[in-house]
């Protein structure tokens, strides 16, 4: 018989207590034993749950208990699970963690220290919730260079965002019901302003390349400030909106790498993600392109990964996984040098200002019935050249980029 320990028994480490009995055969037949809770530490008491008698208030149990052997982290954040899971792996125990923040911020050093101890350090739950994403970037395509990740990586905006596209929903209201569902971060900031995505897309990036990724060096914007006139027009000209972590390989292998809403048409494979649901397209040199698909938040979908992190080190338990990325910094180009096409909303009508737009090369002129302004979509052109264009137009609104 294994022992697990969970750290934080949340929406997702419930999850995982959930599973690990309600799965308990199917689980010890793919690991060849029995795996059995013993221990779930939290803050707090959990009277009426089938935890109850398994509640601990002090980490030095586990880190001292040589009978677990598996540690799930579930409780976000950074302190204490930070030093909770860097004793875990020092003390010679498996990690298997659901949280991103903790992996983009540390995740060089606990790697460097999962390996030398022979031990894993796993987070497949950390990016795309319910989705194998990690797992087939080291396995299933390991013999591939990774040209490009594009990726709707955070459940909570997706939501938002298809709430307020196919149902009118004000922004608001969405988010509150998010929470309701338990999708949205503690502090919902970290959601729709991008950050969360942005430390999904630094891990999936530093996947690709084997290397580093500062997260802090990747450009985000998140998506405040869509509103539902955006979505009117969007939708008179055949797109969506949605918020994409995407990377991409350079020739010189500088990664372009960005966070930002994205206008897609309905061409676009990751035009019907929608809801909690996310999606990932990876372009390998030689596969082409592949696309991951599935639930992006949410208690059991993330729950489901940790528990297969759990299965993964009890059949390596005497071995380290090569996974991972090293202590080698990828660059990140900055966001100037990328290119898109740029919607653009202005003030006024089209017959009157569609010559100061010459320069951005624009499509037809598209207007609202009652409105007092019109869009066109820009031909494709590099952030620098948009944002120095546009700098003088006084009767821009705002602009949203488009993908190519
Ligand atoms: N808040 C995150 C999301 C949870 O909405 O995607 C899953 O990482």
């Amino acid at each position: 018989m294994m022992n697990v320990a969970i750290m934080g028994y949340g929406t997702i480490g419930s999850g995982v207590a959930e599973i690990l009995e309600t799965n308990k055969e199917i689980i010890a037949r793919n690991v060849g034993q029995e795996v059995a809770l013993k221990y779930v530490l939290d803050l707090r008491n959990f009277p009426d749950s089938p935890v109850a008698d398994k509640v601990i208030h002090d980490f030095s149990i586990i880190e001292n208990d040589p009978e677990v052997q598996l540690v799930v982290e579930t409780m976000g954040g950074l302190n204490p699970s930070y030093p909770f899971v860097k004793a875990c792996l020092l003390a010679g125990k498996h990690v298997a963690t659901s949280n991103k923040a903790l992996v983009a911020a540390y995740g060089t050093e606990l790697l460097k220290i999962a390996r030398e101890k022979e031990v894993n350090f796993f987070f497949e739950a950390s990016v795309g919730g319910g989705i194998p994403i990690i797992r087939p970037l080291y396995r299933c395509l390991m013999g591939e260079k990774i040209l490009d990740i594009t990726g709707i990586l955070n459940g909570t905006t997706n939501f938002i965002l298809t709430k307020m596209d196919k149902e009118g929903w004000a922004f608001d209201s969405a988010l509150k019901e998010a929470q309701r569902l338990g999708y949205a971060e503690r502090n919902p900031e970290a959601d729709v302003e991008g950050h969360d995505t942005c430390r999904k897309l630094a891990i999936l990036t530093a996947m690709a390349t084997g290397k580093e990724v500062n997260y802090e060096d990747i450009y985000t914007e998140g998506i405040t400030a869509i509103s539902d006139v955006d979505f009117r027009y969007a939708d008179k000209m055949g797109m969506s909106i949605k918020l994409f972590g995407a990377s991409r390989v350079g020739r010189d292998e500088m990664v372009n790498a960005y966070v930002a809403p994205i206008m897609i048409d309905r061409r676009h494979p990751l035009y019907t993600v929608s809801d909690v649901y996310n999606g990932i397209l990876v372009t390998g040199n030689m596969l082409g392109e592949t696309m991951y698909y599935g639930s992006g938040a949410g208690k059991l979908p993330t729950a489901s990964a940790v528990v297969a992190d759990i299965i993964d080190a009890a059949k390596h338990v005497n071995r380290n996984v090569v996974m991972g990325w090293s202590s080698e910094r990828q660059q990140i180009a900055p966001m100037e040098a990328n290119e898109f096409r740029y919607f653009m909303r202005m003030a006024g009508r089209p017959e009157e200002h569609l010559d100061s737009l010459m320069d951005f090369g624009p499509e037809e002129a598209v207007t609202l019935e009652g409105m007092d302004e019109f869009a066109v979509i820009t031909k494709p052109m590099l952030e620098a050249d948009f944002q120095e264009a546009s700098a003088g137009l006084d009767r821009l609104i705002k602009f949203i980029r488009v993908e190519r």
